[in-house]
C-alpha cells in the first residue's frame, strides 16, 4: 500500500474536450478524479452521472469518483455502476456513512470518505476499516486553484497514526492546491494518493506535470 497514487482532476481540464483531456494523462497518471458537485452541499455546479458514463468509455484510467453531492446515499451507487473504482462522499453529507460504504463494496467498487476542511477526522477514525480511501481536503472543498492549507495535514498525521497502529489497508488521499511546492509535505504527513487538478491541467505537458509530481512525492 506505499506505492503512490497520482490522480489528476478534470475539474480543471478543458470540459469540452474532455476524453481528449483525460487521455492525455493516460500512462502516466494512475487514475483519473472526477469532481461531482450539485450546488447544495458546494456552492458549484460541475459534471453528473451522465458525463460519467460516456467518459467512462472514452479512457482506461480508473476513475477516483469524488462526490461533494447532498444525499451520497441517493446517488452513490449510481457511481459504482457506472464505472467508477473508487467512489468517495463527504462524511458532512451522510447520515449512515458505514451503510453507504458497504452498498458500494457490494457494488463492486472501493469505498471512500472525505472529511472537508471544517471537519474534524478523530470522529471518523473508527469508521475507517470500512473504507479502502480516506480523502482529506486541503482546501474547502467547491473549487479548484485555491491555495494549499498546510495546517490540515494535522490530520494526514492523525489519520496515518491510526491507520498503522490498526493495520488497517486504507489508502490517504489530499485534495487541494496540491502541486510542485506542497507535494512532498504531504507525502511526509503520511499521504500515498494525491490529487492535482491545475497543476496538471494547467500545465503545458500534463503528462510531464503527473510524472514531476511523483517524482517529488517520492522525494
Ligand atoms: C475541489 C476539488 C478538487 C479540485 C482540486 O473541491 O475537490 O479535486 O479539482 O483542484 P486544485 O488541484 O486546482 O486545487
Ligand atoms: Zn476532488
Amino acid at each position: 500500500m506505499s506505492d503512490n497514487v497520482i490522480a489528476p482532476s478534470i475539474l480543471a481540464a478543458d470540459f469540452a474536450r474532455l476524453a481528449d483531456e483525460a487521455r492525455a494523462v493516460e500512462g502516466a497518471a494512475d487514475w483519473l478524479h472526477v469532481d461531482v458537485m450539485d450546488y447544495h452541499f458546494v456552492p458549484n455546479l460541475t459534471i453528473g452521472l451522465p458525463v460519467v458514463q460516456s467518459l467512462r468509455k472514452a479512457t482506461t484510467l480508473p476513475f477516483d469518483c469524488h462526490l461533494m453531492i447532498a444525499d451520497p446515499a441517493r446517488w452513490a451507487v449510481d457511481y459504482a455502476n457506472a464505472g467508477a473504482y473508487n467512489v468517495t462522499f463527504h462524511a458532512e453529507a451522510a447520515t449512515d456513512p458505514v451503510a453507504i460504504a458497504k452498498d458500494l463494496r457490494a457494488a463492486g467498487s472501493r469505498a471512500g470518505l472525505a472529511i472537508d476542511r471544517d471537519t474534524a477526522v478523530e470522529g471518523y477514525l473508527e469508521l475507517l476499516p470500512h473504507f479502502d480511501l480516506l480523502l482529506i481536503m486541503t482546501i474547502k472543498a467547491g473549487f479548484g486553484g485555491q491555495a494549499f492549507m498546510p495546517q490540515l495535514l494535522d490530520k494526514v498525521r492523525a489519520a496515518r497514526r491510526y491507520i498503522d497502529s490498526g493495520h488497517l489497508e486504507l489508502r490517504i488521499e489530499v485534495d487541494g492546491g496540491v502541486a510542485d511546492d506542497t507535494i512532498y509535505a504531504c507525502a511526509e504527513a503520511g499521504a500515498d494518493t494525491f490529487v492535482a487538478g491545475t497543476a496538471v491541467y494547467g500545465a503545458e505537458d500534463p503528462a510531464a506535470a503527473v510524472r514531476k509530481l511523483r517524482a517529488i512525492a517520492t522525494g
